[in-house]
């Protein structure tokens, strides 16, 4: 069975072609034929399959935007809003992801953040969970970084709205798990999105590698913690997750790398980051950068919102604060107070041996 229209194999002889149908559907209404997006032109390189798991996520295809770990992401549009969208479809199948994953997809869709890609809908197609989301029309961090177009004010406002929306986003108990410069999109007019929220790549406890040595995602942006166990990624874990990237920024490269990931999670576990000076880059912000990349969580900023605070200091001038430099404060405070109690004591038991 073929498309009378434009001869694409269609995998059912009652369906209607996914490719075409919009544009039938136009011809047959005058109102609809006025309709913008059905009217770009679709990738002649997408697979029937694809056209069709589109289909039945209520949308028509336009072209595809790239292939991650998790699944494969489309230009589309979102045929009952005629909007377009950016189509998510997973590669998992197994049920206990597919139920993960709608899961957290509508924990995300809860949120609404300007600096937050906004979820508008999951759910199943031919079995395959999708995720249709706010369309971003402009470049990922990958692509912006490869560019080395990006200065300083520039950086320091993507810097900006990403702390942004950690901070939103840990406010209601939602971590990202994935923070990399491919999860973080820079629209056209400058806006900063970050996209992927919260959904989980590696489900199973035992860290990025598996028995058999070989890896589950890279773990290059990934916190050492995580790394570990992926159970352990908290809001503390995007603060890592959130230094990586901007050192991927600043020098053009993650903070570790290797031969083979056995290689660079042995690295990001035991040395530490190094950061020679970088001319144009100011010390405080690598100073904010040294305190995001630590190997300790509780030695980081805890949160989105206290990464934010200390990068307001650094666009002002100032020195970024320290969280393990106000826990030795704090550690010497509980110190000296033991001591004061002591010496009380030992005053009070000789004036009584006195008496
Ligand atoms: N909402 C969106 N709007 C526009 N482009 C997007 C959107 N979501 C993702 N993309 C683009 O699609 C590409 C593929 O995304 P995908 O999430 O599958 O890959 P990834 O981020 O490299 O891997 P991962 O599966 O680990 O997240 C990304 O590089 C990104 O530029
Ligand atoms: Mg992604």
């Amino acid at each position: 069975m073929e498309c009378p229209r434009c001869q694409l194999a269609l995998p059912a002889a009652d369906r209607l072609c996914p490719r075409c149908f919009p544009d039938t559907a136009a011809e047959a209404d005058d109102d609809a034929a006025t309709t913008v997006c059905y009217r770009e032109p679709v990738d002649e390189s997408l697979s029937a399959e694809e056209l069709e798991l589109a289909n039945g996520a209520g949308c028509r295809l336009l072209r595809r935007l790239g292939r991650g770990g998790m699944g494969s992401v489309y230009q589309a549009v979102q045929i009952s809003m005629d909007r377009p969208v950016a189509l998510k479809v997973l590669h998992a199948r197994e049920s206990k992801l597919k139920q993960r994953f709608l899961e957290e997809g509508r924990a995300a869709a809860r949120l609404n953040h300007e600096n937050i890609v906004q979820v508008y809908d999951v759910g199943l197609s031919a079995a395959r969970p999708y995720l249709l989301m706010e369309y971003v029309e402009g470049q990922s961090l990958t692509e912006l970084f490869a560019s080395k177009t990006l200065e300083l004010a520039q950086l320091l406002q993507i810097a900006r709205g990403l702390a942004c929306a950690l901070a939103y986003a840990h406010a209601k108990k939602v971590v990202h798990r994935d923070l990399k410069p491919s999860n973080v999109l820079v629209s056209k007019q400058g806006a900063v999105k970050l996209v992927d929220l919260g959904l989980a790549k590696r489900q199973d406890a035992g860290g990025v590698l598996t028995g058999s040595g070989t890896m589950l995602g890279t773990p290059s942006y990934m916190a050492p913690e995580q790394a570990r166990d992926p159970r352990n990624a908290g809001p503390a874990a995007d603060v890592y997750g959130f230094g990586a990237t901007m050192y991927s920024a600043v020098y053009g490269k993650p903070p570790f790398e290797g031969r083979n990931a056995v290689e660079l999670v042995q690295r990001a576990l035991r040395e530490p980051p190094r950061f020679p000076r970088w001319p144009g880059v100011p010390e405080n912000l690598i100073r904010l950068l040294q305190v995001c990349l630590r190997k300790r969580p509780s030695e980081r900023y805890p949160d989105g919102a206290a990464l934010l605070a200390s990068l307001e200091r650094v666009a002002g001038g100032l020195v970024p604060s320290d969280p393990s430099r106000r826990m030795s404060v704090a550690a010497n405070l509980e110190l000296w107070w033991v001591a004061g109690l002591l010496s009380l004591a030992l005053l009070v038991a000789l004036a009584v041996v006195a008496c």
